[in-house]
């Protein structure tokens, strides 16, 4: 009787709640001039059945034969857990020659100006509608296949990425029961998103493979960090921010425009996988007006840790592995109340391993369902108190150089900096230093810095790139990889 009492004002409300409803207000936003009006209209009665449909126009039609994929859905049997062999072979792959230390900076381009300030087309048309100009517009068939080093180990390093997505996801899938999955508030249908994004792994790991030919990486076998599906999807946005902000790194640098383009069709794929994976955390989906590029060193330092062994004659990769950084302080998006997040409270000490989720229950957020202080799976949430802030102390660790990582213990970390003197935040558009207080040999602090990109959009949030550094060189997106001879260490923070 009480129940129903109450579930008849509560619908009532909501109706006169809807009659009475006041058009929502943009502040400072005038003459909005709807040129239609807003009925309210009540959501009930609901559907209770569900078919048959109407029929529709259709054909009978069949799907041609589809070029094959590299892999199944589940990819080859693989096992998982540490690397206990002896290496074979160790270092990144060098060329035979080497010409210089580092490639030195140099002017801007003097002719580098804008192109055209009247707005008028300036040169013959090569068709109607075709403006002059464009690289890859003469008519010439596309061949979609690296077409120098730089390609090569690029796209490599990209398959090694796809290769680990695929068991990845597929491995939290299996690992975790349906309950654990509803504990931290993930359904069935969650489930199944997840293996689709698996499956598309599979579809990615087929296109870079074909754009490299005979000497393609193959699938490894993997040491992941997680022990909850709360752990497990922080692993994935991690995972998948540094796949993404990798290839935004050096697709511009590649020398075929024609694997640009593919690339760019299955990263904007990834993209939208890393927006999932934070929404499932509960974290705000994109807390940033553009996303960052990272150079090929760093997504290979982040990644190769969780490689542990690879097939015999494994193709290897040219990049630099760095030493790891560490957040003391590493804000925890379980926790309502970031600022009460331990010291070290993450699972491991690799750079991208997720945060601890096992923290005592009047602590956590994900199934506190109180906005603003929610952080289970959602559209978005209003995190009443941020994750991190401009000014915070943010204190640090990090490894020396001429530790083994990756797959068979085969490559071996390395800086060619300095002294560390400085934290370099990357982030958006942008890089920007703030000093370092060394305290004793491999730890110190800093502070979070404030500047903003545009007015209004705060340089540092998100899940982001950071680096310690011997020097405050000057760097832009095009060029970020030059201030790999100054890093001394890296890691990645949850700004955001
Ligand atoms: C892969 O998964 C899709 C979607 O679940 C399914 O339709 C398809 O049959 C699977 N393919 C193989 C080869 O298992
Ligand atoms: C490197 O040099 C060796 C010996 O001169 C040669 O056999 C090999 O083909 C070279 N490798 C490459 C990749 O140029
Ligand atoms: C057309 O452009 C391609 C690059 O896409 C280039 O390799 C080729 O030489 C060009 N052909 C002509 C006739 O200019
Ligand atoms: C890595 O180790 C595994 C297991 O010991 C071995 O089968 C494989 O051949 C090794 N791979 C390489 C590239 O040495
Ligand atoms: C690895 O390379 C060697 C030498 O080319 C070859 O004999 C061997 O069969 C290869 N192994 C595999 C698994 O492809
Ligand atoms: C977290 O710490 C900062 C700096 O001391 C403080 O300004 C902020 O109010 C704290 N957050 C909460 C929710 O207390
Ligand atoms: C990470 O490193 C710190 C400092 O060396 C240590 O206190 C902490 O226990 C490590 N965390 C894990 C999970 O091993
Ligand atoms: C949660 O409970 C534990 C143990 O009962 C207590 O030590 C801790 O202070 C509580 N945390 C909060 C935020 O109240
Ligand atoms: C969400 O955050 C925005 C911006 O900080 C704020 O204006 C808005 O009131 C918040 N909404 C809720 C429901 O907390
Ligand atoms: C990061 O973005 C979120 C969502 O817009 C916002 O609530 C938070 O304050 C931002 N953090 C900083 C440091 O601006
Ligand atoms: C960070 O380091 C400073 C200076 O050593 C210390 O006072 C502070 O307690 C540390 N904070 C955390 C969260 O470890
Ligand atoms: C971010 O980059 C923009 C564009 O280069 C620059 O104007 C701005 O000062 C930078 N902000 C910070 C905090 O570095």
């Amino acid at each position: 009787m009480l129940t129903k009492t109450l579930y008849a004002s509560s619908l009532l409300s909501t109706l006169q709640l809807a009659v009475a409803a006041p058009a929502s207000h943009v502040a400072g936003y005038t003459n909005a001039d709807a040129s239609f009006s807003v009925t309210p209209s009540s959501i009930y009665p609901l559907a209770t059945s569900f078919g048959p449909d109407s029929q529709v126009p259709a054909i009978e039609t069949s799907a041609p034969s589809a070029p094959p994929r590299v892999s199944s859905n589940l990819s080859r049997a693989t096992s998982h857990g540490p690397f206990s062999g002896t290496p074979t072979t160790t270092g990144a792959v060098e060329a035979n020659t080497t010409l210089a230390k580092s490639i030195a900076p140099l002017p801007p381009n003097p002719t580098a100006t804008y192109y055209n300030s009247q707005g008028v087309l300036l040169n013959p048309a090569p068709a109607p509608y075709t403006p002059n100009g464009g690289l890859g517009t003469n008519g010439t068939e596309p061949r979609y296949m690296v077409n120098s080093d730089f390609d090569f180990e690029s796209i490599a390093l990209g398959l090694y990425q796809e290769w680990i997505e695929l068991d990845l996801f597929n491995n939290g899938l299996a690992v975790f029961s349906d309950e654990d999955f509803i504990e931290a508030g993930l359904t069935a249908e969650d489930r199944s998103y997840i293996a689709f994004m698996a499956i598309q792994e599979s579809g990615h790991s087929t296109l870079l493979t074909n754009m490299l030919g005979e000497a393609a990486p193959k699938q490894c076998t993997y040491n992941y960090p997680y022990s909850t599906v709360r752990e497990f999807i922080d692993f994935n946005q991690k995972i998948t921010r540094f796949g993404e902000s990798g290839v935004w790194g050096f697709i511009n640098h590649l020398d075929s425009r024609e694997v640009g383009q593919l690339l760019a069709q299955s990263i904007a794929t990834e993209a939208r996988q890393q927006m999932s994976f934070r929404q499932m955390l509960g974290l705000h989906p994109m807390p940033v007006w553009f996303e960052t590029g990272i150079p090929q060193s760093w997504a290979w330092s982040y990644l190769a840790p969780y490689i542990s062994s690879c097939p015999e004659n494994q193709t290897r990769l040219a990049w630099q592995n760095f030493p790891a950084l560490n957040f003391v302080n590493q804000p925890n998006p379980n926790r309502f109340s970031p600022n009460d997040t331990k010291p070290f409270e993450t699972v491991g000490n690799r750079t991208a391993d997720p945060s601890d989720s096992n923290i005592p229950t009047n602590e956590t957020c994900v199934n506190l369902h109180v906005t603003g202080y929610s952080c289970g799976p959602a559209i978005a949430h209003n995190r009443s108190e941020p994750l991190s802030f401009p000014g915070k102390q943010v204190n640090l660790t990090w490894d020396a150089p001429g530790h083994t990582v990756g797959p068979n213990d085969s490559y071996i970390t390395s800086t060619s900096a300095k002294q560390p003197k400085f934290v370099a935040w990357v982030s958006q558009l942008n890089l920007t230093y703030t000093p370092l207080v060394t305290i004793g040999n491999n730890s110190g602090y800093t502070y979070q810095p404030a500047g903003e990109v545009y007015e209004g959009d705060p340089a540092v949030n998100g899940t982001m790139f950071v680096a310690l550094t011997d020097s405050d060189i000057f760097l832009t997106p095009f060029n970020l990889s030059m201030i790999n001879p100054h890093v001394v260490a890296l890691g990645l923070y949850q700004a955001g």
